[in-house]
């Protein structure tokens, strides 16, 4: 990785541009000592240099230059194969296997995708929970409609999903046969070991990988969210390319960049007792974007008794139930918020004729400008009482603004993980809940 990451710092040090930009300065009067500098830089040369713990994880780094440009042409194909003999694309995956398509989703198309007029299939999430409700509910939902899945598992043995694809894969056979069922169905998974890659090599499921050096909550650019993203008709091309700009932009500026100063602003918060972090956004389509990051800095950051803890909230809608909270609980939080600069639409408020509902002092004015009245409202009040306010920014909500966060919010997590002495890649924790449940259902390696 060194000298790889080293070679391409040096090819975009001319071409940088700030994609994501930070606001500090709600923040700063709360640091018990100035951010640290020393720390942040020695945290960013450790995952540069690919001396840090973990280090065998860290090929997200360099994905966005370095993808397998042949694979990307086979999710490409693949995609335009579903769109074109599929209504319905059902995606199976759990934690880092199926968060980041659900949050780019959700955010470039819309939490309502499903029931928007479109010429693409839907999307369901599957093998995400054991609910049998929620597989009934989508097995209703495709009806007697074409259909395909997606299974998604790096290790290949993760028990929710490979549940959900028994059920799926029985549902296609049923109705396409068993020969039928197999040109529908599409395997990411590991390049050679776990139980869905040897079912998949058996049976000839179109494949992909999950490449050994990018962990699951770090694989969004990988096949993992780029397929059932492509069949959502995302730009996977200008998600790339903007990936690049962000980390390009961030390993030329170091800790001048957006990402190592959010990092470095954040653990300053921390050491000041601000041991919640709560994402804010306006946007509910930003809801899963959300859920994505909590993933990301909760597996990376929260282990060996420390880390911040990460929650979110959907503002306006929070502000009328969680607002009470952050504005008069315990002084533990900060509050990072993320905006973007233009709506995708534009929508003003009617005049109305008497104004029976006294609101036409906002009558013609649009509704971005109330909502940035409301954020400018919000961020006063809450510094006032006590919690410090990070402002992330983006200008839009499209393919690039989506790839600069991830960039952003990966290259911030592994350098604020590094700052504060973890491994930020790995994830002993979850393993304690397997165990229990495996002997509780008898499995037989378990016993
Ligand atoms: O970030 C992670 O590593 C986890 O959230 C995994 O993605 C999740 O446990 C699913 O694992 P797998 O892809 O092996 O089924």
């Amino acid at each position: 990785l060194t000298p790889r990451i080293g070679f391409c710092y040096f090819l975009i040090i001319k071409g940088a541009i700030n994609m994501v930009s930070i606001n500090f300065e709600g923040a700063k009067q709360f640091y018990a000592s100035q951010p640290d500098k020393a720390a942040a830089q020695a945290a960013f040369d450790t995952l540069v240099n690919g001396t840090g713990a973990g280090n065998d994880f860290i090929g997200w780094v360099d994905l966005p230059v370095n993808y397998d440009r042949e694979e990307f042409a086979r999710i490409q194909a693949a995609a335009k194969k579903i769109q074109s003999d599929s209504k319905a694309l059902v995606v199976i995956g759990i934690g880092g296997s199926y968060l980041g398509a659900r949050a780019v989703i959700e955010l470039l198309k819309s939490p309502n995708y499903n029931a928007l007029p479109k010429n693409t299939p839907d999307i369901y999430f599957a093998g995400n929970g054991i609910s049998s409700d929620a597989v009934t509910e989508i097995l209703a939902m495709i009806g007697d409609r074409d259909f395909s899945v997606n299974v998604i598992s790096k290790s290949g043995t993760t028990t929710e999903p490979a549940i959900a694809f028994r059920i799926f894969k029985a549902a296609l056979e049923k109705k396409y046969g068993v020969d039928g069922a197999k040109s529908r169905i599409y395997a990411t998974t590991d390049k050679a070991r776990g139980a869905l890659k040897t079912l998949a090599s058996r049976e000839g499921y179109e494949s992909f990988v999950v490449p050994d050096n990018v962990g699951g909550r770090y694989s969004v650019l990988t096949a993992v969210g780029l397929l059932p993203i492509a069949c959502c008709g995302i730009d996977i091309e200008a998600l790339m390319h903007g990936a690049q700009a962000e980390r390009e932009d961030t390993l030329k500026r170091g800790v001048e960049s957006a990402s190592v100063q959010y990092a470095m602003s954040r653990q300053a918060l921390y050491a000041d007792g601000k041991n919640i972090e709560i994402l804010a956004a306006y946007e509910p389509a930003f809801r899963f974007m959300a859920e994505w990051w909590k993933q990301l800095y909760g597996e990376s950051e929260g282990k060996n008794g420390i880390g911040i803890f990460p929650a979110s909230v959907e503002y306006n809608a929070d502000l009328h139930s969680m607002g009470q909270y952050i504005q008069d609980g315990p002084r533990t939080l900060m509050e990072t918020v993320v905006s973007f600069e233009q709506p995708q639409n534009e929508f003003t408020v009617p005049f109305a004729m008497g104004d029976p509902d006294r609101l036409n002092y906002l009558a013609g004015r649009k509704l971005s400008d109330i909502s940035r009245m409301a954020q400018e409202a919000v961020k006063a009040a809450h510094i006032a009482g006590g919690v410090p306010n990070l402002e992330v920014r983006v200008p839009k909500r499209d393919e690039a603004g989506f790839a600069w966060l991830v960039c952003f919010f990966e290259l911030a997590c592994a350098i604020s993980g590094y700052m504060s002495g973890v491994n930020p890649f790995d994830q002993p924790g979850v393993e304690a809940y397997k165990k229990n449940m495996f002997s509780l259902l008898g499995k037989p390696e378990a016993n």
